[in-house]
């Protein structure tokens, strides 16, 4: 200790010998001891000095305090995402220090006061491969090397304000943030030498004012979907290459209490969404579970139609207006925002004779007739409607769009496309069964009381499902018919032919449906042979 003594002394370091004392103790115990009596297997084969491998009290480098080391030269690669405010730089301060060793670059055993390298047992020189060597590619590791002060609080509110740091987080030169900030070389109290214990994610809740909102489970602790070093997504930090990965770790029906959303996306239908995380360069058809989720203000509970589900968060998306929204108040907004304005289908999925693929005009208050999505629907006579289901109820996009089977709730995947609840037929002679239209009669009642099949409003439903084999989708659209195209003449009941079914009347060439008001209406078309030129019911 008496060299280390004078180091204290010489440089004028305000340090008192006890707390030295402490410190050459709580070193010698630590993966830092890379004397020969150090406890890690990295360790000098001879040499008996603790704090040679850092200090020194002679030939020291202009580095305060009496660092022993050649800095790194090395460029590096810093962090970057597309919502970071600040800009970390090379690294500088402190962090070059533990960089001198932890970047991998430089002999353990290299130091200022010796002109021999010190040998170290087992033929290592450099910090071997592995998770204590960060390379110098530090864009997968927490940013360091950048101002952490007020302003860059004030550019994000889930920043704590630096002042308000607990003592145990020290900013270099006040303000920058380093690898001393979180780790003290001296120190391995808490383990990985952090200067305070991570084990209920207080070091990151100490500058991060995030609230995993479901605090049970896999989401209490930051570190179950954050890796602080060499994580593999790069940006945002995560444990896996991408978002997807990261929450299917879990949620693969391994961890209990955790919902199986990884089968639904082994399904043929499913959201794409094992994009990789690249937020400066989106690749435009993707979907991740973030999409949908704010991972960090997601809560259980419960909602009704249209208001947006806790479990989803709060998520940005596009209003009915076609406004960006940083949270979405509806589940539709979340859509909006790749099945809308900007969409990902530019063709829709069956061939019609209106052909809209922005959902947005389709369930638009001003349509011409809709599924109550985002306003209550128009039509006040549905006698199918099952008990639960008015012509005043609202419905979710995922009423209909979601996990068949009745795995878990959500838009994730399914064998029924386009990614629907429940089965669906679509083509043309499909004999009619309960089975066959499930999406359907989920609300609409098929051959009791005032069902579909009873013919109370199209008194030829049964004519044409059953004795015609005719699908559902021949005739309706299921979401509806914007009205920029459609007419209230030609387009009400969600009426917009299938045009690969239904071809024009060869008398008159017109393909039409006329609503003659209540429970009546006529059709000119050609379908199955048959020339309706029209045909009326009422
Ligand atoms: C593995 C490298 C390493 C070893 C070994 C090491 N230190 Fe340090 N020490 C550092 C670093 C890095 C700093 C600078 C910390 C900072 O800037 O916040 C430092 C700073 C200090 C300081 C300045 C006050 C402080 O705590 O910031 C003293 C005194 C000190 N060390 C004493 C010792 C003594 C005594 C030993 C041997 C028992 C020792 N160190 C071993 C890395 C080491
Ligand atoms: C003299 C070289 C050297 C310097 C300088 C150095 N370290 Fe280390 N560090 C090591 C070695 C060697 C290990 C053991 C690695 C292993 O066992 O894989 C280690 C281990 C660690 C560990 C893992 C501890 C554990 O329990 O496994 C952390 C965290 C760490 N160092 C942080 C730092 C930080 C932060 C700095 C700068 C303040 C720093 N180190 C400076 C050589 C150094
Ligand atoms: C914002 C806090 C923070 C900063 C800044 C930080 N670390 Fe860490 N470091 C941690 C935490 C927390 C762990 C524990 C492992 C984990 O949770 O992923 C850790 C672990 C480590 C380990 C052990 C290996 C591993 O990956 O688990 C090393 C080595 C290490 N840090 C070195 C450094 C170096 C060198 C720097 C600066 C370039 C640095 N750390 C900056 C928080 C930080
Ligand atoms: C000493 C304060 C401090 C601690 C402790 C800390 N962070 Fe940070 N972290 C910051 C600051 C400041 C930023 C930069 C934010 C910005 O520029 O928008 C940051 C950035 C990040 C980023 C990148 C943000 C982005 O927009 O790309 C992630 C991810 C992150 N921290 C996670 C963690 C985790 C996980 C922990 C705990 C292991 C942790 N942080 C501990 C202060 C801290
Ligand atoms: C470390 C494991 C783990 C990871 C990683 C994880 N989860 Fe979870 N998740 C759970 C567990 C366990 C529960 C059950 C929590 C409870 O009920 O206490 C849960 C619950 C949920 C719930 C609420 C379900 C309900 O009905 O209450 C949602 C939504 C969710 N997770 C989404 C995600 C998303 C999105 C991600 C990725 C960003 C993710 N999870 C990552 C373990 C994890
Ligand atoms: C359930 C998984 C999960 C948990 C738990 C979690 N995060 Fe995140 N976090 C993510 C994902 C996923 C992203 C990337 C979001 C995206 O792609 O937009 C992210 C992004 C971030 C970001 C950068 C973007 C932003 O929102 O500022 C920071 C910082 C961050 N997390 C910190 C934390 C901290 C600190 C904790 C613990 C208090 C934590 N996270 C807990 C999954 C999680
Ligand atoms: C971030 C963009 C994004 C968001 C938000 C989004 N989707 Fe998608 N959606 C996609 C992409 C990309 C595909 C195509 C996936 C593929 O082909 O692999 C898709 C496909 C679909 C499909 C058709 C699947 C098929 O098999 O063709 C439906 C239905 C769907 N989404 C409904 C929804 C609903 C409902 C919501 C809101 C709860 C929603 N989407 C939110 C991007 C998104
Ligand atoms: C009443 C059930 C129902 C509701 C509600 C519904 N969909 Fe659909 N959706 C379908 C059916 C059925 C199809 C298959 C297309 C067809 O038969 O014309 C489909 C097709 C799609 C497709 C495939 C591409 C296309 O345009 O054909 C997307 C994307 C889609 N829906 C998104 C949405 C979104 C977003 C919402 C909410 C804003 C929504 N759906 C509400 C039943 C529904
Ligand atoms: C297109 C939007 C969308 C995407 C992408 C998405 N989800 Fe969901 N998720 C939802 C909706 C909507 C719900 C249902 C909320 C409700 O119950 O009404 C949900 C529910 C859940 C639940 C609760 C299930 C239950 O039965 O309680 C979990 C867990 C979940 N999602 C995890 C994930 C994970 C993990 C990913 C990524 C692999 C993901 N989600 C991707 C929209 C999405
Ligand atoms: C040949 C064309 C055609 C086919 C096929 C068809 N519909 Fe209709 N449907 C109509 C017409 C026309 C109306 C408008 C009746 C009116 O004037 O109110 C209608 C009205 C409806 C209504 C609203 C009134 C009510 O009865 O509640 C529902 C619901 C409905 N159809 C569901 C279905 C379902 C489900 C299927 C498939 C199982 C189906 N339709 C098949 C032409 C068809
Ligand atoms: C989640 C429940 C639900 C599902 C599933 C559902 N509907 Fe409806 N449907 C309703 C409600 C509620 C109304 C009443 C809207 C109104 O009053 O205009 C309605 C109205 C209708 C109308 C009359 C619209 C008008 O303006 O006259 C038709 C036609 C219709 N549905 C057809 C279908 C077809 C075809 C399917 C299967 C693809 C289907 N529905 C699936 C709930 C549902």
């Amino acid at each position: 200790m008496t060299h280390l003594l004078r180091v204290v002394v010489v440089v004028g370091l305000a340090v008192h010998t006890s707390v030295c004392l402490a410190q050459g103790t709580s070193v010698s115990g630590t993966p830092h001891n890379l004397s020969a009596t150090g406890p890690s297997s990295i360790r000098a084969a001879s040499e008996e000095q603790v704090c040679v491998f850092c200090h020194t009290p002679h030939n020291a480098s202009l580095v305060q305090p009496l660092w022993n080391r050649f800095m790194p030269i090395s460029a590096y690669s810093v962090y970057s995402s597309s919502s970071l405010d600040s800009s970390p730089g090379q690294p500088t301060g402190s962090s070059k220090m533990c960089l001198s060793c932890h970047d991998g670059t430089i002999a353990l055993g290299s130091v200022i006061s010796r002109d021999q390298v010190i040998q170290i047992a087992g033929g290592i020189t450099t910090i071997p491969p592995g998770s204590s060597n960060l390379g110098t590619d530090l864009s997968d590791d927490h940013p360091i090397a950048f101002a952490y002060d007020s302003s860059l609080a004030g550019q994000d509110p889930n920043l704590i304000n630096p002042d308000s740091l607990p003592p145990e987080l020290p900013l270099d030169h006040n303000s920058e943030l380093q690898c001393t900030t979180c780790h003290n070389a001296h120190d391995n109290t808490y383990g990985d030498f952090l200067v305070m214990s991570n084990a209920t994610s207080q070091l990151c809740l100490s500058c991060h004012q995030i609230q995993p909102g479901l605090m049970g489970g896999g989401h209490a602790d930051c570190v179950g979907c954050h890796q602080t070093h060499s994580s593999p997504s790069g940006p945002f930090l995560l444990r896996q290459d991408n978002v997807t990965n990261t929450c299917t770790t879990c949620h693969d029906g391994s961890v209990s209490g955790a919902q199986d959303i990884l089968s639904d996306l082994n399904k043929f239908s499913v959201h794409d969404t094992f994009s990789p995380v690249d937020p400066n360069n989106p690749i435009p058809a993707h979907a991740t579970c973030a999409d949908c989720h704010d991972p960090h203000t997601m809560v259980p509970g419960s909602a009704s139609a249209p208001t947006i589900h806790p479990l989803m968060g709060s998520v940005n998306g596009i209003n009915a207006s076609g406004s960006p929204v940083e949270a979405a108040s509806f589940e539709y907004e979340v859509c909006f925002k790749c099945h809308a304005d900007e969409t990902v289908f530019t063709s829709s999925w069956r061939p019609r004779q209106i052909t809209q693929t922005n959902t947005r005009l389709e369930f638009a208050s001003s349509a011409i007739s809709f599924h109550p999505v985002t306003t209550q629907g128009r039509n006040p006579d549905v006698p199918s409607l099952k008990p639960g289901w008015t012509t005043s109820s609202m419905m979710y996009c995922s009423d209909c769009h979601a996990s068949d089977g009745g795995g878990a709730s959500g838009v994730h995947g399914s064998n029924e496309p386009p990614l629907l609840v429940a089965r669906y037929e679509t083509a043309d002679f499909t004999p009619e069964s309960a089975s066959a239209y499930a999406l359907c009669y989920q609300c609409h009642d098929r051959d009791t009381n005032d069902g579909i099949l009873k013919d109370r409003s199209f008194d030829k439903h049964k004519k044409h499902i059953e004795g015609e084999d005719a699908a559902c989708s021949t005739c309706h659209d299921p979401h509806g018919i914007s009205s920029l195209q459609g007419t209230s003449l030609n387009n009400a009941h969600l009426i917009n032919f299938d045009t690969s079914i239904v071809f024009p009347d060869p008398r008159t060439g017109r393909l039409e449906f006329r609503d003659l008001g209540q429970f009546a209406g006529e059709c000119y078309l050609l379908c199955h042979g048959e020339a309706h030129s029209p045909e009326r019911y009422d």
